[in-house]
C-alpha cells in the first residue's frame, strides 16, 4: 500500500531568464497570469491558486507539484520521508512537502491551498450529428480568443530507470498504471500511470514517466481546455502570434485526449488537451507497444514521422529496445543529473 493517494498533479515549475517573453506567451496558451515576488505564477479557470511557475533563473525546469488530498497526508508522507511539512510561501498559501525523485526531480507534494470558486467554461454548444440535430434554429459562432484553460492534467518525465522510478511514485503517491508501454515484448519503456482515486473517476495519466535516450528533463507539461472548439480556437490564435508549434492536432491512442503540443520561448513543450479518458481503481493496467504511443488516431504525424523520409516505426522500437536491453543488462544507476 502506497504511503498516500495523491489526488492530483498540482503544478510544475521552471526558471527562465526572461519572464516578461514567458508571460507574453503563457497568456497566449490560455492562462491567467500575475506576478508576485518576483515569480510568474500562470492559472487556469478552476480556482486552483496556481498551476504553473516561472522563477527568474536559466532556461531549467525546476519541480513537479502533485496534490494531496489534505495536511494529514502531508504529515504522513513526511514522516515516512523524514522530512518536514513546510509552509508554502505563495499564492494561495497552504503546505508542502519537497522531495527528490531517483533522477534528481524536485516533487512538491502540497495540500490546504486556498482555492477560489471555480469560473466559467464557454459553453458547450449542442452538436449536430448524422445521428441526432440538438442545435436547431440556432448558429455556431465562435469568438477568436486564445483556449480557455481549465486545469492543469499530467506531466511526462525522462527518466533513466524505469521501473526504479515507478516504484519511486508508487509506494509514495498511490499511481496506478493505465498503460504500460513496451518497446519489444518485456522491454518496458515507461507508463502512463493515474491517481488512485477509488471509485471516483481519475485522468488516465496525470504523470507518465518514459525511459528514452538522451538527456533527462521534463517532455511536457499538459493543460485541459473547455472542449474541441476551444482547442481549435487556440491553435489559430497560437498560429497567428507565430508561436512555435511541436505536435498537433491529432488524437491519441492511449488516453484518447485531441492534443496540441506547443513550445514556450524556452523551448519547454506545453500541451491542450481535451476529451481524455477517464478511470477508476478499478480498471486493470494494459500493455501497449511503442507504435501506439507514437501512432495518432487521426491528426498530424508524430513529428518523428513527419518529414519525407520517416524512419519505419519497427526500425525506431528495435532501437529503442536495444537501448533498454543494453542498459538493462548492465544496470548502472547514471550520474545524470536534472539540472
Ligand atoms: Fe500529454
Amino acid at each position: 500500500m502506497a504511503v498516500i493517494n495523491v489526488e492530483d498533479i498540482a503544478h510544475v515549475r521552471y526558471s527562465a531568464p526572461d519572464l516578461a517573453a514567458m508571460r507574453a506567451f503563457l497568456k497566449d496558451f490560455g492562462f491567467t497570469t500575475f506576478e508576485a515576488e518576483g515569480k510568474l505564477f500562470a492559472r487556469g479557470s478552476d480556482g486552483r491558486p496556481f498551476l504553473h511557475v516561472t522563477e527568474p533563473g536559466p532556461a531549467v525546469f525546476l519541480a513537479l507539484g502533485l496534490r494531496a488530498e489534505s495536511v494529514d497526508d502531508l504529515a504522513l508522507l513526511a514522516a515516512h520521508q523524514g522530512v518536514a511539512v513546510e509552509d508554502l510561501n505563495e499564492p494561495g498559501g497552504g503546505k508542502v512537502v519537497r522531495l527528490t525523485d531517483p533522477d534528481g526531480y524536485r516533487v512538491e507534494v502540497v495540500a490546504g491551498q486556498a482555492r477560489e470558486a471555480p469560473g466559467p467554461v464557454p459553453d458547450d454548444l449542442p452538436r449536430n450529428t448524422a445521428a441526432a440535430k440538438p442545435r436547431q434554429r440556432a448558429t455556431v459562432r465562435l469568438d477568436p480568443t486564445p483556449s480557455h484553460i481549465r486545469r492543469i492534467g499530467h506531466a511526462v518525465l525522462k527518466v533513466s530507470d524505469f521501473r526504479r522510478s515507478e516504484e519511486w511514485y508508487k509506494a509514495r503517491f498511490g499511481f496506478l498504471t493505465s498503460d504500460e508501454v513496451e518497446a519489444a515484448k518485456d522491454v518496458p519503456l515507461g507508463a502512463f500511470m493515474r491517481c488512485n482515486r477509488g471509485d471516483k473517476p481519475a485522468d488516465h495519466h496525470t504523470l507518465f514517466l518514459a525511459q528514452l535516450p538522451g538527456k533527462l528533463g521534463i517532455l511536457h507539461a499538459a493543460f485541459e481546455v473547455s472542449n474541441l472548439d476551444d482547442l481549435m480556437l487556440g491553435h489559430q490564435h497560437l498560429k497567428a502570434q507565430k508561436r512555435t508549434q511541436a505536435w498537433g492536432v491529432g488524437r491519441h491512442i492511449m488516453g484518447s485526449q485531441v492534443f496540441d503540443y506547443w513550445k514556450d520561448p524556452f523551448g519547454n513543450e506545453l500541451e491542450h488537451w481535451t476529451d481524455g479518458d477517464l478511470f477508476t481503481a478499478k480498471d486493470p493496467p494494459q500493455k501497449m507497444p511503442l507504435s501506439a504511443l507514437l501512432a495518432v488516431q487521426w491528426g498530424s504525424p508524430n513529428p518523428m514521422f513527419a518529414g519525407k523520409y520517416p524512419p519505419p516505426q519497427g526500425i525506431v522500437s528495435f532501437f529503442l529496445a536495444l537501448n533498454l536491453r543494453i542498459r538493462r543488462l548492465f544496470k548502472r544507476n547514471p550520474k545524470e543529473s536534472v539540472t
